[in-house]
């Protein structure tokens, strides 16, 4: 681990999950603390980078140095980051953003009538924001890193891989094992062009400055 090793880059982070309103009381979010993203922002940070972090609803202290920007649903997340990703020289997409939001957000209350009838929900897909920041010129033209994760219940190499492949990615860092939400350590599983390599089982501080380091060493490299 080398101390400093991201001076003078810009990184930018997603962490926690999006919610995405049914009407004003209500919404769809998923169980992401959020915990992993910022420790990967704070790790960042330790290591000289400029980091802006861009979180969804979570009660997380912001670290130390870091400019944070709280959004709500996908599509604020991803207003946030393509802007901010046009001057950053690395992208961390942590966030667990949810895949769909209810098509159309009441702007009342939704009312429960007395009839028994139970309001219909229909879903449409919300923006993949790594994969629009991954097709970015920045990106494409090598000037932007981007790193995604992954949560899988099973087969986790072989969805790694296609993940790390379908969102167009040269990082991909799947998470390993049950699901990590809300807990201080994890596992991880770095899957790059040439393969595979694991972190072993640690806190998700101490993971997240193995994988700044890596990072670093990527683009120094
Ligand atoms: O497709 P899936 O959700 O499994 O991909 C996970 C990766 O993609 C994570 O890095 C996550 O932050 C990112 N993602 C995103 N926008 C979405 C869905 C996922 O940035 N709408």
């Amino acid at each position: 681990f080398q101390p400093k090793s991201l001076r003078g880059r810009r990184v930018l982070v997603t962490a926690g999950p999006t919610f995405e309103a049914i009407d004003p009381v209500r919404g769809i979010t998923n169980h992401s603390s959020g915990k992993m993203g910022f420790a990967i922002a704070r790790a960042a940070r330790e290591a000289g980078a400029d980091v802006t972090l861009v979180a969804g609803p979570v009660h997380l202290p912001t670290p130390r140095g870091v400019r944070r920007l709280n959004v709500v649903s996908a599509r604020d997340m991803l207003a946030a980051c393509e802007p901010a990703a046009q001057s950053a020289d690395v992208f961390i997409a942590t966030a667990a953003v949810a895949d769909w939001r209810p098509a159309s957000a009441s702007d009342q209350k939704i009312k429960k009538d007395g009839s028994g009838q139970t309001p219909q929900l229909s879903f449409v897909e919300n923006p993949d924001i790594l994969h629009a920041v991954a097709q970015s010129e920045r990106a494409q033209r090598g000037d932007l890193f981007c790193v995604g994760f992954a949560a899988e219940s099973h087969d986790l190499v072989a969805h790694a891989q296609a993940k790390r492949a379908r969102k167009g990615v040269p990082l991909l860092v799947g998470n390993i094992g049950p699901a990590a939400f809300g807990q201080d350590d994890n596992q991880l599983l770095l899957v790059d062009e040439a393969g595979v390599h694991e972190l072993p089982r640690a806190s998700k501080l101490n993971l997240a400055r193995q994988l700044v380091a890596d990072i670093a060493r990527r683009m120094a490299g």
